[in-house]
């Protein structure tokens, strides 16, 4: 085995390991704040999405202290290595704050620029989403596979919108119009993860989003590629390695959405 094998070997056990130990904490966070929520719904989040991180990468730097990590919380830790960890320990946090049940961890690991570890866990569905590079993906150690769906028209999509939505024209809503009347319907659920995940494991055909951040979606975009899907930026680009503009599909009906996106943005610009 060659010393990259090893080292992605354990990252593996190290990033599933770190992902259900900040899902616990997520949980017990979760259920406590069913019952205290009104006093403080910020504070509540913060605290549990500060725990998860660090129980997280207390995990990972624990196992590899010389390994660079970019994570939500704690921001970037530079240093000179080619394996860099990424790591949302909430993502989902509106979802979070109001007692939806319905959020995740993601952690992805980068070497040399390429996305080559990605775990995601949907934490109340104690749903645990893997994937290495050239090896596929898998939900709870079965492999996943993207839709065979053909068509945009018969697609179900998701999105989600920017936090600066209520400030920026480039707020989502033209293209939500736009394909919403070109499909079977388009959701939003409230983790960048997770909707990545559904995309990989054949639940829903396919995804976009703007203005996300790195931690957001890069251990969702190996699982979609793992899982036999196209992941690309909203011009038809590769998506780059800490890039924040995704769309990500079964490959059947990529075209069709990102000429959608096209349109969409060559219309705002006319304006
Ligand atoms: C958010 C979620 C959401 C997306 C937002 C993200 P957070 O992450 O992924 O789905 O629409 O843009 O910021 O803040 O819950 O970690
Ligand atoms: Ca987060
Ligand atoms: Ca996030």
């Amino acid at each position: 085995m060659t010393a990259f094998a090893s080292t992605l070997d354990q990252a593996y056990r190290v990033a599933v390991e770190a992902a259900l130990e900040a899902g616990r904490i997520l949980r017990w966070h979760f259920q406590r704040g069913l019952e205290i929520r009104h006093k403080g719904e910020i504070d509540l989040v913060t605290e549990a999405d500060v725990a998860a991180e660090r129980a997280a990468l207390s995990r990972i730097q624990g196992v590899f202290p010389e390994h660079a990590v970019l994570a939500e919380e704690s921001g970037e830790m530079d240093r000179a290595s080619p394996w860099l960890w990424v790591v949302d320990p909430l993502d989902g946090t509106t979802n979070f704050a109001h007692g939806f049940p319905v959020f995740s961890v993601s952690i992805a690991l980068l070497h040399e620029g390429q996305r080559v570890l990605g775990v995601v866990y949907d934490v109340m569905r104690d749903e645990l989403f893997t994937a290495r590079r050239g090896e596929g993906a898998f939900l709870n150690g079965r492999p996943i596979r993207v839709t065979r769906t053909p068509r945009l028209e018969d697609a179900l999509l998701v999105t989600g919108f920017p936090y600066d939505r209520q400030e920026s024209p480039l707020d989502n809503t033209r293209e939500f119009v736009a394909l919403l009347r070109r499909c079977h319907g388009v959701l939003r659920v409230g983790s960048a993860a997770l909707d990545l995940a559904s995309v990989a494991a054949g639940r829903l055909d396919g995804y976009w989003e703007f203005r996300l951040s790195p931690w957001d979606l890069a251990a969702g975009a190996l699982l979609v590629e793992e899982a036999g899907g196209r992941v690309t930026t909203p011009q038809g680009d590769p998506l780059p390695p800490l890039g924040t503009d995704i769309v990500a599909t079964n490959g059947l009906i990529h075209a069709e959405l990102l000429e959608v996106l096209i349109a969409c943005r060559a219309g705002l610009s006319k304006r």
